[in-house]
């Protein structure tokens, strides 16, 4: 079991429960996060764009230069920002912390 804890745009943190091999993206979209993931995880929308902690980030495998791409385009890109549907969480990420920016897209409406 792999806990990720999400903070959302107005602050509040959320835990949620992921297993290996599990994407970030999925993740946070079952737990109703705001990420819309457009393109399905083909580095082509960085609407799936988060912020990671930066412990955390320095724990996550370099993005490729896809993904850095993208990244240059999303809106309040920060250093420690990844797409996030190009993480994949192992026992190594237990705990990590990933922030929605405040720009992120959303398909409730919320
Ligand atoms: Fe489009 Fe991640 S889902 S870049």
């Amino acid at each position: 079991m792999i806990r990720v804890t999400f903070i959302e745009r107005d602050g509040t943190r959320r835990d949620v429960e992921s297993s290996p091999g599990d994407r970030l993206l999925d993740v946070a979209q079952n737990a109703g996060e705001p990420l819309e993931g457009t393109c399905e995880g083909q580095m082509a929308c960085s609407t799936c764009h988060v912020i990671v902690d930066a412990a955390d980030f320095a724990k996550l495998p370099p993005a490729v230069e896809e993904e850095e791409d993208m990244l240059d385009l999303a809106a309040g890109a920060t250093r420690y920002s990844r797409l996030a549907c190009q993480v994949w969480l192992d026992p190594t990420l237990d705990g990590i912390t990933v922030r929605i920016p405040a720009d992120a897209k959303n398909m409730q409406g919320r």
